[in-house]
């Protein structure tokens, strides 16, 4: 059955962890459906992650929806998040816009980042599910540091928070906070969390899914490497660059013969039209 903000919240009031997880194409977002993931997220990581980018900042509204169609075409049940990325929300109308795009393409629901209560209202007042994005804020903030350490920007989170719920997200992604303080959010808020390198406590978790398959070399602090696709998929490469040059791909069983009489007719109408053929 498909996800949807009720199910969420329920998971939250059950103290049942939300699974969420970022997807960027149709055969892995298959497979994130199929292993219960409850929240996927079309995130704007797919810049830096699969596109090639410096940052989040080159990500645009086209690169999003591409993404969010393919992985659309693979999901069944998952709740689908999409990313209002960098630009994509400066004025409420804009935001609605983009934001209208987006569903029409396959998101369930909307992220941006910061406290930008204007845009999350006029978003919700037309219906459209929105998720806030605090802490560490990708799109604006160059360094990758923890934020809420110190007893001032602790403050500003949580302030930023109840007013972001107040405004009318259904949840909140904390990016690189301090397990203390998220933990805290989290109580503080009826809406869920999910928390990205800010520890325990959140109603949820979300990582790239590039850095739990380990597809890149990078090795972070805040997420878990399950598997080394990285190293698997080169001595694959590896194995089958080795059996074309040496002509050990394809054998018999890849490949498809014409049956004898055709072959032979074959044959004999490029003898009549002059044409050499080196085979007996
Ligand atoms: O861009 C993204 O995928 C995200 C999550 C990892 C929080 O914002």
């Amino acid at each position: 059955m498909k996800k949807n903000v009720d199910y969420l919240l329920s998971k939250k009031q059950a103290h049942q962890k939300i699974i969420a997880l970022t997807c960027y194409d149709y055969p892995t977002a298959i497979l994130e459906d199929k292993a219960g993931v409850d929240v996927i997220f079309v995130g704007d990581s797919v810049g830096t992650n699969i596109l090639g980018y410096e940052n989040e900042t080159q990500v645009t509204m086209d690169d999003i929806v591409h993404h969010l169609k393919a992985v659309n075409r693979g999901v069944k049940d998952s709740f689908i998040l999409a990313d209002l990325p960098y630009n994509s929300y400066q004025t409420p109308e804009q935001a609605l816009g983009n934001a209208k795009r987006l569903v029409a393409n396959g998101a369930d629901c909307v992220k941006l980042e910061g406290l930008r209560p204007e845009i999350v209202t006029q978003l919700v007042k037309h219906n459209i599910p929105t998720c806030g994005h605090l802490g560490l804020q990708p799109q604006h903030h160059s360094v990758k540091a923890v934020h809420g350490k110190k007893f001032e920007q602790a403050k500003e989170i949580i302030q930023a928070a109840l007013n972001l719920e107040k405004s009318g997200i259904f949840m909140l992604v904390l990016e690189l906070v301090p397990e203390e303080l998220a933990q805290i959010v989290t109580n503080e808020l009826k809406i869920p969390t999910i928390g990205i390198g800010s520890g325990r406590y959140n109603d949820g978790q979300v990582l790239i899914v590039n850095d739990i398959l380990g597809v890149t070399p990078r090795k972070f602090r805040l997420a878990k490497k399950y598997e080394d696709f990285q190293t698997l998929t080169l001595k694959t490469i590896e194995k089958y660059a080795q059996d074309v040059a040496g002509n050990i791909f394809p054998t018999e069983e890849n490949l498809r013969h014409m049956p004898d009489e055709e072959l032979k007719a074959l044959q004999q109408w490029l003898q009549k039209n002059y044409i050499s053929f080196g085979m007996d």
